[in-house]
């Protein structure tokens, strides 16, 4: 173990700019522009896995974007960990947001980082994390050091809602038999205070579409006698919360477990500073369901929040014009039990019933993914906890976090394998936003972090 750790010391400015070099390629899964870029990761990525001494090295082509896979056994009769992440990225907009080109990574130092973080879209997200395990093998492997078996499935569509990942591990069952999934695609509390993620939410998102006149209108000509698709949406997206900020779709809770007192206070007691969290968002006050904490609104409670709205004039100046039409995007974050059919149903039917009569309204579905809770008293877990606390000295705190890693859930039902969310971003790294950033420290703590996993847990199952 001194030798991997040592090696990843010798090798620490080659590991990031091989990291650099990786986020300059526009992964953006959800933009058919990028297809090639995307494309030209997944080689880079297998390119890395092979050169860090991976056996069967493969880009697996699907219906959408490639999977990178690769493998090491070095003894059949020992456990086999997979891991799992993902290289493709989420689209930078809106640019003129970015201090610096979201495919052009810089390294800053920032408040939350002092020792430096890495501006780029995907450099926590999952490029910046999932290259950490590749590192981490590269230091096993080149140390002779790995204790047990590895397998990498690194996806290019986990943004764009994992579309073709099920039916890969439908129809490859065998190939991906392991004993443990472990990815790095979550978030600790802060730098001195490590976690590791025991559940994510699931999610049911859909786009509405409301329409009103055959056509746009004057709004003059018509104001006041037609209705305006745009105020009805407005409407009926503001009806869908009471004053306790409760959802009122009919069922919605229904499936919603009921989570002990004692968990409650349990998950209360991680550090949480309300002015730190206010002051981060520049916001003077946190909105949420009542009778939850913010901790518990962003794990442990479902949501119901519109990701986009749009309709009418919005180009420069004033156009004076009654629109026809008017479209949301919505998104549902779940928990366990609902399940995000059951959920999309609920909101269609519920949508469609409070449309008034002058509208006619559609639900479009997209992509939902099953809420997961992961057990904390399994040698997976366990392995987990002790790598972290040997890595930043501090027992890591069990936590559920309220983003969404769809196959996580499939990963149980298809393999019958459990996941470990072992990840090392911040909250505060702006994910999914302009400046999205990474830690040095987060990173090489990952690196340094992940051989332990595999000696603890190689040790655990023995
Ligand atoms: N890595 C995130 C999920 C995440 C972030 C979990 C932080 C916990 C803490 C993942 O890449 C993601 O963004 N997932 C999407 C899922 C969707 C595209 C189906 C999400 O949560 O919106
Ligand atoms: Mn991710
Ligand atoms: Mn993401």
């Amino acid at each position: 173990m001194q030798a991997a750790q040592q090696y990843i010391k010798d090798n620490q400015d080659r590991f990031l700019n091989e990291l650099l070099d990786l986020l300059r390629i526009p992964s953006v899964s959800a933009d058919p522009a990028y297809k090639e870029d995307v494309q030209r990761t997944a080689a880079s990525v297998a390119d890395h896995l092979q050169k860090a001494g991976a056996d069967n090295v493969e880009i697996i082509p699907t219906a959408g974007h490639p999977i990178v896979y690769g493998e090491k056994t070095i003894d059949a009769t020992l456990p086999t960990v997979m891991v799992y992440g993902h290289y493709d990225v989420q689209p930078a907009d809106p640019i003129d947001l970015w201090d610096s080109g979201p495919f052009d990574p810089v390294v800053k130092k920032t408040e939350a980082h002092p020792q430096g973080a890495i501006y780029a879209r995907g450099s926590c997200d999952d490029k910046g994390q999932m290259f950490m395990h590749v590192k981490a093998f590269e230091a096993m492997m080149a140390t002779n050091s790995l204790p047990c078996n590895i397998k990498f499935m690194i996806e290019g569509e986990e943004e764009v809602g994992s579309e073709h990942l099920g039916h890969f591990l439908e129809t490859h069952k065998e190939k991906l038999s392991c004993d443990v999934i472990l990815i790095s695609d979550t978030s600790i509390i802060d730098n001195d205070t490590p976690s590791i993620t025991t559940g994510l939410r699931g999610l049911s998102y859909v786009e509405v579409e409301v329409v009103g006149p055959n056509r746009d209108l004057h709004s003059g000509v018509y104001g006041g006698a037609v209705g305006n698709p745009i105020n009805v949406l407005c409407e009926m997206i503001a009806g869908m919360m009471d004053e306790n900020k409760h959802i009122t779709i009919p069922g919605f809770y229904d499936d919603v477990e009921v989570v002990s007192t004692e968990e409650r206070v349990e998950m209360n007691k991680a550090p949480f500073n309300l002015e730190h969290y206010q002051k981060d968002l520049g916001i003077n006050a946190v909105r949420g369901e009542d009778g939850y904490t913010t901790a518990e609104r962003t794990s442990i409670r479902p949501t119901l929040d519109v990701n986009g709205i749009w309709g009418g004039y919005i180009g420069e100046g004033a156009k004076t014009v009654l629109p026809s039409k008017a479209f949301a995007k919505i998104s549902m974050r779940l928990v366990p039990n609902q399940s995000p059919d059951k959920i999309t149903e609920l909101f269609k039917a519920y949508f469609e019933s409070i449309a008034p009569a002058e509208v006619k309204v559609e639900v479009r579905p997209h992509h939902g993914g099953e809420p997961v809770v992961t057990p904390t008293d399994t040698p997976e877990y366990q392995a987990a906890h002790q790598a972290m606390e040997k890595t930043f000295g501090k027992a890591p705190i069990p936590k559920r976090e309220g983003g969404s890693i769809p196959i996580v859930a499939l990963f149980e039902s298809v393999l019958g394998v459990k996941s470990v969310l072992m990840g090392f971003g911040l909250d505060s790294d702006a994910i999914h936003s302009p400046n999205e950033h990474y830690g040095l420290f987060n990173y090489y703590k990952g690196i340094e972090t992940i051989p332990y996993y595999y000696q603890y847990y190689t040790a655990l199952k023995s």
